[in-house]
């Protein structure tokens, strides 16, 4: 509950905890992942075409996630909107996607699909989510923006529900549609 009586799973010790230690595992990050891009961006340089999918797999074991602000901010949107089937791509180790299963929770239930192309930073957010009491409200796919993203909305189509909240926080790399209707 937060101050005014409203339910505020952002609150529950063990989503305070995942998320406590997600950041503390993750301070760094981006100048990690800043040395791990020079390569890429050498090759840019050099007029050639280096691929985006392998900067992003040397990059496995980053997680880059959303700030504390922007996850919350992402909270309170969903909240706002009351929305109970929410869709991101680029989930890496689930910050992000632990702020929209805790909004879908405290809007009365739903389901988060998270997508990420990297399979080992789709386990580790799996463990993360189930850590954090999450699991019933979040499945993550191993799917890349684009060339599966049709499949992913999908999902919700198959059951006749929209897309409340759309979230991307990756790069399309090969191309595609984002979805059809
Ligand atoms: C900045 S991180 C996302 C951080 C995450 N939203 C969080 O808050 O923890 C970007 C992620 O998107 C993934 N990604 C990049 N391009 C992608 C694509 N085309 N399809 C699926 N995932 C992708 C990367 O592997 C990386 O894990």
């Amino acid at each position: 509950m937060d101050q005014a009586g409203n339910p505020c799973t952002l609150k529950d010790p063990k989503v305070e905890a995942v998320l406590e230690r997600l950041y503390r595992e993750a301070r760094g990050d981006e100048l990690r992942s800043g040395w791990k891009l020079l390569p890429y961006l050498v090759q840019k340089l050099l007029g050639r075409k280096p691929s985006m999918t392998d900067q992003y797999h040397r990059m496995a074991d980053l997680s880059i996630p959303v700030s504390a602000g922007q996850g919350t901010f992402a909270y309170l949107t969903a909240r706002a909107i009351g929305a109970r089937r929410i869709v991101e791509f680029g989930t890496s180790f689930g910050v992000s996607t632990i702020y929209f299963a805790s909004a879908i929770r405290d809007n009365g239930g739903g389901m988060v699909i998270g997508s990420e192309f990297i399979e080992s930073k789709v386990e580790r957010a799996r463990a993360n989510i189930l850590e954090a009491g999450l699991a019933d409200a979040v499945e993550i796919r191993v799917s890349e923006l684009g060339s599966q993203s049709v499949a992913v909305g999908a999902a919700f189509a198959e059951t006749n529900s929209n897309i409340d909240f759309y979230d991307q926080d990756a790069i399309m790399v090969t191309g595609g549609v984002f979805f059809k209707w």
